[in-house]
């Protein structure tokens, strides 16, 4: 198994990527980090501790990160809810804390502790990594690759965003996190706005006759109610492509390209612009998934959800 950190804001996506993450036994979930960035940090926590607690996972530590953006007020998401978790009221509340330390530390620590570099997942606005990189300089050689959903770079057909609201959210992180020299695959809506919750999804959902699958089934039809409303599409599994490719990463194409973060510009801070013919004169910094596999993607998602 692929021993991981995963830095989240659950969000229901992220909700799922975790669940899947426990699922597997190809991971082996090291801990747990919160940001703000769905909902505010005590929500995106507190949620993360309700899914643990419910996937029987109370012994993965989780460890709350930052309040805000680093350099920005903040901004929430606004496919959730206000819970961040809208739609599942029986998920009790977690009985489980999260660990004295602060998200940044946690994560330094444990990449400290191992022996190999680890693979971290991040799904959610970089404030966590970025600030890391920042605190604790000495560890970025014991991170193996950094997976992480977010950025948009085609634009291609229904994505008439500027920006990703990972970037959007924390873009100066992001700066930090493309400036840092870690190998990181950035897993963008090119790609994930391929993978949507449609009728097809709906009813393989249906067949999966467990709590969890009833769980499942209840946040997607919150969560696809604002991403219709907004988008005209189904919801996107963002953040469980992202998961996915610690346990497959053939799912998707990817290439290399130095990835600029625009920081200043009144409509478009937090776009990502990605330059693959040394244009800029610039080393690449970042390998980006350009196409994916929807079929055995979904296919990867259910099968851990039925077993
Ligand atoms: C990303 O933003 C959040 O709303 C989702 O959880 C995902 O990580 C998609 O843009
Ligand atoms: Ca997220």
């Amino acid at each position: 198994a692929t021993p991981i950190l995963f830095d989240c804001d659950p969000g229901h996506d992220d909700a799922i990527a975790l669940v899947m993450a426990h699922r597997s036994p190809a991971v082996e979930l090291l801990g747990v980090t919160t940001t703000c960035g769905n909902a505010e940090l005590e929500k995106t926590t507190s949620n993360a501790l309700r899914i643990l607690e419910y996937l029987g996972a109370s012994n993965v530590p989780v460890a709350a990160g930052c309040v805000r953006p680093l350099a920005r007020p903040l901004v929430l998401g606004t496919a959730d809810g206000p819970s961040g978790l809208d739609g599942s009221p029986y998920l009790p509340e977690a009985t489980i804390k999260p660990v004295e330390q602060h998200a940044v530390d946690f994560l330094a620590d444990k990449l400290r502790a191992s022996a190999e570099p680890l693979t971290v997942v991040a799904t959610g606005p970089l404030c966590n990594i970025g600030l890391m990189i920042l605190k604790h300089p000495d560890v970025l050689s014991k991170i193996k690759q950094l997976i992480w959903m977010g950025g948009v770079f085609f634009r291609k057909s229904e994505i008439i965003t500027p920006t990703e609201f990972n970037a959007f959210c924390d873009p100066e992180a992001l700066k930090i996190v493309l400036d840092s020299g870690i190998d990181i695959l950035m897993v963008g809506l090119d790609v994930t706005m391929q993978v949507l919750i449609e009728k097809p999804q709906y009813d393989e959902l249906a067949t999966i006759d467990t709590p969890l699958g009833k769980l499942v089934h209840d946040w997607l039809l919150f969560y696809e109610k604002l991403h219709r409303n907004s988008m005209g599409v189904g919801g996107a599994m963002h953040d469980p492509l992202a998961l996915a490719l610690v346990i497959d990463p053939t799912l998707v194409k990817t290439r290399p390209a130095h990835i600029g973060v625009d920081l200043s510009g009144s409509y478009t801070f937090g776009a990502t612009v990605a330059d693959y013919w040394g244009e800029r004169g610039e080393k690449d910094n970042a390998r980006i998934a350009y196409e994916v596999n929807a079929e055995r993607f979904f296919k990867l998602m259910f099968d851990l959800l039925r077993k």
